[in-house]
């Protein structure tokens, strides 16, 4: 294990439960108890003002939607017990509590990824750790590839169903002993995209002029791009855009109860033609997102406006 370099080894600063991942504490588990979330949500309690019903999760390229936040108080993921840091690019690590758009948020600025090699325990610990804070409320976004040849990078699409590719067939965050106080064994996804905050997202895309495309994202595993055909199979079964992440958030926020919003940003269309000479890369994703962040902002600001008590 590497050294402990964190800002809580330091002298004064507040008691933490002892499970960070350099005690070799919460590191490689596939299971948490919810007493272990509890005491992760206490720790963050002692480092903000703040009590949030609404959490947001930054995808790729779209951190810089964090600076937009009044009276922030900013923790980075190194300094919270069991969190786990991106390696990816384009995902800064930190936990942002404060104030937007007149409500208390508390927002997700950067995610981490199965495919980093992380166990989903750890993949999805944030959103239990906020529903345990009081979030009800969770509004998802990403950068995806659009599979729907009508879309275009650049565009939102506000996500109305899922296809959980990897959590169908394994990698689901729900296997394994189920804790009954923290959600059911046997969990419904047929309104996992909460229809009314879909409605709500429509009508504030109406009102304000932003183009919002609708669709079902497709969940995979990464970090490869799909090939043709998978793009090919993709487009049979439905997806409108893909991507490697939300799916298994999504799950846990709704065995929590957590009603959600999610909305893609289309980053780049993906490769249908196996004779293409065009090619997939990070770099565009990153810079579809600096196109993409201003709209994305305006809808949420929008919808948090309007989001009922
Ligand atoms: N495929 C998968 N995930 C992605 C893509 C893509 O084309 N773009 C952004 N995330």
């Amino acid at each position: 294990m590497t050294a402990r370099t964190r800002a809580h080894d330091e002298p004064g600063f507040p008691q933490e439960p002892d499970l960070s991942p350099a005690d070799g504490g919460l590191m490689d588990h596939e299971v948490f108890t919810r007493e272990e979330y509890l005491q992760i949500a206490d720790f963050l309690r002692t480092q903000t003002a703040h009590r949030p019903a609404v959490g947001l999760i930054l995808g790729s390229g779209l951190s810089a939607l964090a600076d937009e936040i009044i009276d922030a108080d900013r923790i980075e993921y190194a300094d919270i017990p069991g969190f786990a840091v991106s390696t990816v690019q384009g995902h800064s690590g930190r936990l942002v509590f404060g104030n937007l758009a007149g409500r208390e948020v508390v927002m997700m600025q950067g995610r981490v990824h199965a495919y980093e090699g992380l166990p989903m325990a750890r993949v999805t610990l944030p959103v239990r750790v906020m529903a345990l804070l009081g979030v009800r409320t969770l509004v998802v976004t990403n950068a995806a590839g659009g599979v729907n040849p009508a879309f275009k990078a650049g565009d939102l699409m506000l996500i109305t169903d899922h296809l959980g590719l990897m959590t169908m067939v394994g990698g689901n965050p729900l296997w394994g002993p189920n804790d009954d106080s923290l959600g059911p064994r046997f969990l419904a996804m047929n309104n996992a995209y909460d229809r009314d905050l879909r409605k709500l997202a429509l009508a504030v895309a109406a009102e304000r002029g932003i183009a919002l495309q609708q669709g079902v994202y497709a969940g995979l595993g990464g970090p490869t791009f799909e090939t043709p055909a998978e793009i090919r199979l993709l487009r049979m079964i439905g997806a409108d855009a893909c991507g490697m992440s939300t799916v298994p958030e999504v799950i846990v926020a709704r065995h929590m109860g957590v009603k959600v919003l999610g909305i893609s940003g289309i980053s780049n269309a993906t490769i249908a033609d196996a004779d293409s000479e065009e090619e997939a890369n990070h770099e565009e994703v990153l810079a579809a997102g600096r196109e993409i962040a201003p709209k994305l902002m305006a809808l949420i600001r929008g919808v948090l406006e309007r989001l009922p008590d």
